[in-house]
């Protein structure tokens, strides 16, 4: 395998195309095709956009000749998973798998396909998202809207078994529409993504945190309800690892105790965390419903990533998340603990080639401190 970090003019290609996407995205299509619609309509059309760019080949190749940097202090393991760099999608922008032929061309580590749901799922009413430009963030209130998990989950398998060098990964969550029920119904539709999981993607992630639904978040709400659910999960047999989507906003001895029950079960990694509730110190029109991604999670979500490898070292490998705009950003989420690192908001803020500019920079990060690989970094900011 040839590296670009390797090849002289490949790199010089590299770092020169992801600078123009740079100035493109910045200048001409955020201005003229993203910004100037609605987030909604944008939304529908970025994801128009990669169902009929990822049928044409020659597009596909040309993305990764241009944007794909491929380095081996990028590559990294964890939860037995192999990675070509640390970085991945969150979950919540692919909610169909429509995306994965051009982020794994782009060059991600991974992919998180949905949330999907046991049910098909029209989510709740628009608008979904509203642009806080200021904040570097979106509110979010679409009410996990899916294809379903039996239509969502063997398309994540194909986009997992076609790619070349992403991983993929499936978010599952509590289907959110009227014939919620009680705590075990929930459980049960849980459990039933989770057979059609089974085997078919590179990990699992099991998102309880979700801010926008009419059952709330139970499963969060006491650690009883928690252990509940994942006793449950235990008895579905899958080789494949199982991450958490965490809540945000939680006391540190809560989420301690929740961590503490996820720990007695079959769960390798945490993904810390969901969208910002917390409104305070912004100035955001009342009648805005959801919760906030981008640069109001980022400090919160570094305190936990933070707190749970203290507490709970190697137990869980920890996937940071969480207003990663820089490559200094992503440092330091690794730096308080993360394994991985995900992100949604900057892709969406800043463009595709935000990938290679996190990847660049982090390479010359851990280059400038003397690490040989993403994992030697991990924690080391942690006592
Ligand atoms: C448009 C959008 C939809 C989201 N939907 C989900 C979802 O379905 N499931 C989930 O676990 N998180 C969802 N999230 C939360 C993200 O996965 C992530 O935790 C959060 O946005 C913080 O990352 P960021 O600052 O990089 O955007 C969503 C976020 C956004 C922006």
């Amino acid at each position: 395998m040839s590296y670009v970090s390797e090849s002289f003019w490949h790199d010089a290609v590299n770092k020169a195309t992801c600078d123009l996407f740079t100035f493109g995205y910045k200048h001409v299509v955020k201005p003229h095709f993203v910004f100037n619609h609605t987030p909604d309509v944008a939304h529908d059309q970025m994801i128009e956009f990669c169902r009929v760019t990822k049928n044409i080949p020659p597009l596909m190749w040309l993305l990764r000749e241009m944007l794909d940097y491929t380095d081996p202090i990028l590559e990294t393991e964890t939860m037995g998973v192999r990675f070509a760099n640390p970085f991945g999608l969150s979950a919540g922008l692919d909610k169909n798998c429509d995306m994965p032929v051009l982020l794994d061309h782009a060059g991600f580590g991974f992919e998180t396909v949905g949330s999907t749901t046991s049910r098909p799922c029209a989510g709740n009413p628009k608008p979904w998202f509203h642009r806080l430009p200021e904040y570097d963030s979106m509110m979010v209130h679409v009410g996990l809207a899916n294809d379903g998990s039996e239509t969502v989950i063997p398309r994540a398998e194909e986009a997992w078994r076609r790619a070349k060098a992403m991983q993929v990964s499936v978010s599952i969550a509590r289907t959110n529409d009227a014939q919620c029920g009680d705590l075990d119904e929930g459980i049960e539709d849980y459990r039933i993504s989770m057979e059609r999981a089974a085997g078919r993607t590179a990990m699992i992630e099991v998102n309880v945190s979700c801010p926008n639904t009419h059952a709330g978040e139970p499963f969060t709400q006491t650690p009883e309800a928690l252990d509940r659910l994942f006793t449950a999960l235990d008895t579905v047999e899958r080789p494949q690892p199982t991450l958490v989507k965490m809540p945000l906003n939680k006391p540190w001895p809560e989420f301690r105790e929740l961590l503490q029950v996820l720990a007695e079960h079959n769960v390798q990694g945490v993904s810390i965390a969901n969208l910002q509730k917390d409104r305070t110190g912004l100035e955001i029109p009342r009648e805005w419903e959801g919760g906030l991604s981008g640069g109001p999670t980022y400090r919160a979500s570094n305190a936990m990533v933070a707190n749970t490898y203290r507490e709970f070292g190697d137990r869980f490998a920890i996937a940071g998340v969480g207003g990663v705009f820089t490559p200094e950003q992503a440092y330091a989420k690794i730096r308080s603990g993360a394994s991985l690192v995900m992100f949604i908001s900057s892709l969406m803020y800043r463009g595709p080639q935000q990938i290679t500019v996190l990847k660049r920079g982090l390479a010359r990060l851990l280059r400038r401190d003397g690490f040989d690989s993403v994992a030697e970094a991990v924690g080391v900011d942690v006592d």
